[in-house]
């Protein structure tokens, strides 16, 4: 599920003919509704839910607009709300429980400089995962985020990272590379600690890193 069309539809078709590709805003709350019933209807049920969408929004916190910060809201953090209670509601329903896992950042513990308007829903949305795994473990339903940084993709692309390798007088190399472990971190590492939540049966309300290590980033 995407909001891009063409997107989501291309990613569904490389994955092969048991794909559902739908496009939806996840801010709105009847298109997840009906996402949500439209995969019920396909597959039987819902058992692993990632919820993913996310938009970086900037601005230094004292001259933030609050359009700004309440459009960065509905993304980072009330849309995670909308999908996990659609999940919960069909997981209910099925009684077979199921995981909720959310692509958070690094930014929920980590503030970068003039990055609050993506910070702070994500920090609530770190919050909203601990109270889904507090509140619904009884049913069965697990709850676990991923906190990854400098990962490249739509919302780090190649000009974002020549301008921000520049800022801090590094080469493009250095900057993605810049964590404990030396290494550039990549959406296949963030895509394979989501696989490893799916399957840890008893592990739930857990944050798991992937940003290659950060020690100001990093939780229990
Ligand atoms: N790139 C990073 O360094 C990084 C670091 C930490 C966390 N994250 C998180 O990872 C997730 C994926 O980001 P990405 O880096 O792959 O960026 P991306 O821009 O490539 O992916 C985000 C996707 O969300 C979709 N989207 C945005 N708003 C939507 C809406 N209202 N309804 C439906 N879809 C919507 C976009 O179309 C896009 O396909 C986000 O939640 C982001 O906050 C990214």
């Amino acid at each position: 599920m995407d909001r891009d069309e063409a997107a989501v539809t291309a990613a569904a078709r490389r994955l092969g003919k048991r794909a559902l590709a739908v496009a939806a805003d996840v801010t709105d709350p009847a298109q997840v509704r009906a996402a949500f019933d439209r995969a019920c209807v396909r597959f039987g049920g819902i058992d692993i839910v990632v919820s993913n969408a996310g938009v970086a929004l900037q601005g230094r916190i004292g001259d933030l607009a609050d359009t700004v910060l309440r459009q960065s809201f509905e993304v980072n953090f009330f849309a995670h709300q909308t999908v996990a209670q659609n999940a919960v509601r069909v997981m209910r329903l099925q009684g077979t429980g199921g995981v909720l896992l959310f692509n958070v950042s690094k930014q929920a513990v980590n503030p970068g400089p003039d990055f609050g308007a993506y910070g702070l829903p994500k920090a609530a949305t770190l919050f909203l995962v601990r109270q889904y795994a507090l509140d619904h473990g009884a049913d069965g339903i697990r709850a676990n985020a991923v906190n990854a940084d400098r990962i490249r993709g739509g919302m780090l692309t190649s000009e974002m990272i020549a301008a921000r390798a520049r800022a801090r007088g590094l080469d493009e190399r250095s900057y993605l590379a810049g964590n404990l472990l030396g290494r550039e971190v990549t959406a296949d590492d963030v895509a394979q600690a989501f696989v490893h939540q799916a399957l840890a049966l008893r592990t739930t309300a857990s944050v798991t890193t992937v940003d290659g290590g950060n020690i100001a980033a990093a939780l229990r």
